[in-house]
Parts: structure tokens; sequence; C-alpha cells
């Protein structure tokens, strides 16, 4: 095999990268970040491919979520606090439904770069390079803003590092307390008719907590605290390029986040992103669509996973609910027949976007669940392992995605309507899906 490096991706086929036409600039802010501390460390990300390893058995499920695009100004206490509230709430309905432990992975503190379909947009007759995410442009509308300025990706290490600092301190310092439920916001439940049904879900999680408390005594200490990983797409290779490290062990290790992944966009033979994330030994994931062969898909997954080893590979489905009952069983069919080890887990977000009348991105909760129904369904059938979902979600009372128990619709929402990019489940819709999840398995 041709040697690898952290630079080695540049001499493949490159697509959704930015062009940087400041040489200089680049040059001096890739020295930066590679002089930077790194985020995250090689004993967190060991013990989370120890826990990978055991998701992908269904001794654990992998619960991964978070905003479609973080951005700088969004970086905030209020946010931060929300999202991992919402992780944390849904990881303990879950733990509680499916009797085993939740790995709790964010796609937070440097989800900041975004594939796009199309290279440019128009308003008004002008038109402009489309926004990249505030790792490589700007969102406003202006030729100036949507340049892309190597000078972002300091300023993404800086936000990731503010994020993760605060995590980290949050789920140290007794915020990750699973002891009261009764402080959730359940007001949606209200308008649920199954109300008295997660109603009895809360009471249940109280009793089982207390019960534990009981019997174990110093049970307290650790329902305090809990294990909390980051992860984001390895889009800007240049950033993370930046941000590898040698280990000790002699292996290379992407330092910015814990788990990697390589988007639909960029998961394809000779592609730039496949090879960065060949060389590094973190755990990485892979998304896979409708529209991936199975050929390529073998041939990824070997190039990704070439000691096939369990725990390394996690391969994330996105077929939409129209799409999955003919696309997953086939693909499964072909993993298993290649005696291929992964992990699989369902992303019921991207194959379910839709546009309003008026033009607005959403998506129906009633598919999204209903994709997450199939997965579990068509996985068991072939007998096969779901082990994790992947949502896009945000602790705040947004109003992205339609349906739930509010039964939000076309025309609410405009009300708030803040993604910058994929529309995310709300906290009630977010809260109601892991209750439904728990429900129907
Ligand atoms: C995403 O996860 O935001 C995304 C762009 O997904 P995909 O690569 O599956 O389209
Ligand atoms: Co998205």
């Amino acid at each position: 095999m041709r040697s690898w490096s952290p630079e080695s991706w540049l001499e493949k086929t490159i697509k959704q990268m930015p062009h940087y036409a400041d040489q200089q600039s680049l040059d001096s802010v890739n020295h930066q970040l590679s002089q930077h501390p790194p985020l995250v460390t090689v004993n967190e990300i060991v013990q989370l491919k120890k826990q990978l390893v055991q998701a992908a058995t269904g001794k654990r499920f992998l619960l991964q979520g978070g905003d479609c695009a973080e951005s700088f100004s969004e970086c905030t206490t209020q946010n931060i606090e929300n999202k991992l509230k919402i992780l944390l709430q849904m990881s303990l309905i879950l733990v509680h439904g499916l009797r085993k432990p939740v790995i709790r992975v964010g796609r937070l503190a440097g989800q900041y770069a975004k594939p796009r379909s199309a290279d440019e947009e128009t308003i008004d007759g002008v038109t402009l390079p489309c926004y990249r995410g505030d790792l490589i442009n700007g969102l406003e509308f202006n030729e100036a803003s949507r340049i892309p300025d190597p000078e972002r990706m300091l300023r993404g290490y800086a936000h990731s590092s503010m994020t993760l600092n605060y995590l980290r301190a949050l789920v140290h310092s007794g915020f990750a307390d699973l002891h009261h439920p009764e402080n959730w916001d359940l007001n949606f439940v209200e308008h649920s008719p199954k109300r008295d049904e997660y109603l009895s879900v809360v009471n249940d999680i109280q009793n089982s907590i207390e019960f534990f408390d009981t019997i174990a005594g110093l049970a307290t200490d650790a329902l305090q605290r809990v294990d909390f990983f980051a992860s984001h797409e390895a889009l800007n290779l240049h950033y993370e390029q930046a941000l590898t490290r040698k280990a000790k062990d002699g292996n290379w290790y992407c330092m910015s986040t814990h788990l990697p992944w390589v988007g639909m966009r960029t998961a394809f033979k000779d592609s730039a992103h496949i090879e960065y994330l060949a060389g590094i030994h973190n755990p990485v994931a892979m998304k896979v669509g409708p529209e991936l062969s199975a050929e390529e898909l073998i041939e990824l997954i070997e190039k990704l996973n070439p000691n096939n080893e369990l725990g390394r590979l996690t391969l994330i489905h996105r077929f939409g609910v129209d799409k999955i009952e003919k696309g997953l069983p086939e693909i499964i069919r072909i993993v298993q027949k290649a005696q291929k080890n992964v992990l699989w887990i369902c992303d019921p977000m991207h194959g379910n976007t839709r546009k309003t009348e008026s033009g607005i991105k959403t998506r129906e909760f009633a598919d999204i669940l209903g994709e997450l129904q199939h997965a579990f369904k068509i996985h068991a059938d072939n007998g096969s392992i779901l082990g994790g979902a992947h949502f896009e979600l945000t602790g705040e009372n947004v109003t992205e995605c339609t349906g739930g128990a509010r039964g939000l619709t076309d025309s609410d929402l405009h009300q708030r309507y803040k993604s910058l990019v994929d529309p995310r489940l709300n906290y009630e819709q977010a809260l109601e899906l892991a209750m439904q999840i728990v429900k129907r398995v």
C-alpha cells in the first residue's frame, strides 16, 4: 500500500473543499493550528472505540445528535446547555426503554463546514458562491463574506474549544445529574394523545433511579457524571490535517474530534476525504445513501477498515422513509455476504427533507419516526443490529420540522426558523421521538 500521511489526501480527488486564493494566509493558519493543543485526547478516543464495539454487537446504543451546522454566533451558554440537556434526557429515555447503556455523541464542537449540492446561489439577480459553513465563509449575502477565508479555521478551533471546555465542565459538575426528571419541560405532553404513557415513562425513570440509589447506596456519584463525545463531518481537510497528530502509540489521530465522519457527497472511490479518514486511528463513520453501488460500498469499507476491526467503522444509512425498504435490505446483505464488521446506525433526517410551497426546507416528524421504525425492523428481519441513531436536533424551541405532539404545520415554520442549513427537531420533538423509539422496538 502506498504510504499514508496527513497530507496524502491532496493527491486524491478533492470535492466540496474551499479554494483559498491567499496561499500565504493558508500556510500561516495551518502552522498556527498545528501548534495549538489537541481538542480531544487519545484516551477518550480509545474509550469511545471500545464502546462502539459494544454498540455493533447490540450491547449499547449510539445516540448521535446536534445541529446540521453550528455557527460561531450561536456558541452561547444557553445553546450549549440546552443541547447537552436534550441529549442527556433522550439518552435517559433510551437507557430506560432499551435496557442498555447509551453512548452520547454530539454533532458539535466542530460541525462548522457544510457540503452543498450547488456551488452558487442567486438572489434578486445576484449570483454568489454558496455559504459553506462558518469554518469556510460567511452567511451574509455579499461578495466579500462569501470568499473562503483561512482565518476562519482559527475561529473554528477557538469556538470548538470553548464549546468542549464548557461541556466538559458541565458534565463533570453535576449538570448531568440524572436524578431530576421532574425538571424536564414536558408541557408538550399536554398536547399529546399519549400523555399518560409519556408521564408514566418519566415516573418509571424516577422510580428506577431511586431504587438504584437505595440498593447501591453510593450510586449518586455514578449517576452524576456521564461520558460525552464529540463528532463532526471531516470536510475541511486543511483544518483536520493541521489537527492530526502522531500519538505515543505510533498511530496518527484526528485530534479535532472523537468521531469524524465522511458525508454522502464525499464518499466515493478515490475521494480525498476517504483517503484522510483511512489513515487516522480514530473510529470513523461514513454516510451511506441510496446512490452508492454495492461494489463501491465494499471498496470504501475495505479502504476505511482494512483489518475488518469491530468498532472502527460506523455506517450511517440515510435513505428516506420512501426508499429504506428497498435500499437497506440490499446493503445489509452485501455487507453480511462480504463478512464486513460494521456498526449500523440510522440517520432518518437527510433522506426526508422536503420544501414547503413557500420554499422552506422542512422535515415531517412522522417521516423521521417512520424511517427509524423501518430501520429497526429491517435490521431485525435480516439478522442484523441497528446500533444507533443520528439526528439533527436542538435544545431550543424552534419551528423547523413539522408534526409532533403540537402538530406544527407548514404555516407555523416561519415563527422560529433559525437553522442555517437543514431543519432540526426542537426540544419537544426530540424528546417525543426518543419516547416513540423505545415504545416500538
Ligand atoms: C449532514 O449530515 O448534515 C449532511 C450533509 O448529510 P449527508 O452527507 O448525509 O447528506
Ligand atoms: Co444536515
